[in-house]
């Protein structure tokens, strides 16, 4: 019998996350009458001592929550249990306290919210463990293996589109070049849906190669041919021409993507007749009001993760498929990812519209 379960956000945070808890916990109370505890900061709450977790209740949705960005319950990146980061740079191996905080909460199944990381690191503490587990794919990055749509791209998306209709009145009040730089990790995603939708010149991804003279060219065409400016999408993991990456090494010894924008703009600036300007999009991409898709797929995928529980069918992760919700062997999802195939037909929708998308 299933009494108690547990539901905890991991990874990058995005819009739609307080959607997809409140989705599971109605469905669990309303429904089933189960107890449903919200696990705080991935699987760090469960290392606490005491367990950093609360009973989440239908009254914690009454409001605001669903509409808001972000996780009330907290969520973590650099989380890892099984490779955990002390504070004096030391790597530790906490999985066991993790595995005996779910045992204290004498959970019956948790619900994993969490991109294709989190979900290998659920996979290898189901195994540890035997914990009975279901995940529900999250990232704006949309990279999640065998998903069309993971909770949080839609929203990230959108964000990355209203900058580009922000951007193009300023680009042509001031005849510049305005290139806009996203996020989505490895895959490029995010670049071609809101460069399409928000009328991009450019779109480049870190799929398919492109050459800086191709990019001047049609620049100078776009200008020759009349139009004073033009709008450039970049992802972030974009490389430079000689294929090395642009990243930044922060304060605390990471180095992260991000300086492509900048890269580009200098060049773009050095081989044509315009001004450059770079607007790095950032973080606003995740935390944003989640769009109502981001919504509704958080609520269809919360539902559909409590069924599964009650169906007593574990290690499986709900997912998008063929516009509709199914759900699939964890062991085929976990640490993998999938990136944009240059068969996308955004591909060839962006090269009808006549937007460069790189050399093929
Ligand atoms: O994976 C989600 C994501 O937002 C990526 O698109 C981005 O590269 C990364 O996380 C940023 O991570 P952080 O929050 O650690 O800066």
């Amino acid at each position: 019998m299933t009494n108690r379960i547990g539901i905890l956000t991991s990874g990058g945070d995005c819009g739609g996350l307080n959607a997809v808890i409140r989705a599971a916990t109605f469905r669990a109370i309303k429904d089933y009458g189960w107890q449903v505890y919200g696990i705080k900061d991935g699987t760090l709450g469960l290392i606490k001592d005491p367990l950093d977790v609360i009973e989440l209740r239908l009254e914690h949705f009454d409001g605001h929550l669903m509409r808001m960005g972000g996780t009330f319950l907290g969520t973590n990146n650099k989380g890892n249990p099984f490779r955990y980061k002390q504070k004096n740079g030391s790597i530790k191996d906490l999985s066991s306290k993790v595995i005996s905080g779910l045992h204290k909460l004498k959970l019956d199944a948790l619900i994993g919210i969490g991109g294709d990381g989190s979900m290998k690191i659920m996979q290898k503490l189901t195994k540890k463990s035997g914990i009975n587990f279901v995940g529900i794919p999250k990232t704006i990055d949309n990279d999640v293996m065998h998903n069309e749509l993971s909770i949080g791209y839609d929203t990230a998306v959108d964000v990355a589109t209203n900058a580009l209709d922000m951007l193009q009145p300023t680009a042509a009040s001031h005849r510049r070049t305005m290139i806009l730089e996203v996020m989505g990790r490895d895959a490029g995603y995010i670049a071609l849906n809101a460069g399409i939708a928000g009328g991009a010149d450019i779109i480049l991804i870190p799929e398919i190669k492109y050459s800086l003279s191709s990019i001047s060219a049609h620049i100078e065409k776009i200008r020759s041919a009349g139009r004073n400016h033009a709008l450039i999408v970049v992802a972030e993991s974009v490389r430079k021409e000689n294929g090395s990456r642009a990243t930044i090494k922060y304060i605390d010894g990471e180095v992260r993507l991000g300086g492509i924008g900048t890269y580009l703009g200098d060049e773009i600036y050095r081989r044509t007749n315009t001004e450059t300007r770079v607007t790095v999009l950032g973080h606003v991409q995740r935390g944003a009001q989640p769009t109502h898709r981001d919504r509704l797929i958080a609520s269809v995928f919360g539902v559909h993760a409590v069924d599964l529980i009650f169906q007593k069918k574990f290690n499986r992760v709900v997912v998008w498929q063929n516009r509709g919700v199914t759900d699939i062997d964890l062991n085929q999802i976990a640490g993998k990812s999938k990136t944009v195939k240059i068969k996308d037909p955004l591909i060839k929708v962006a090269k009808g519209l006549g937007i460069y998308v790189g050399d093929i």
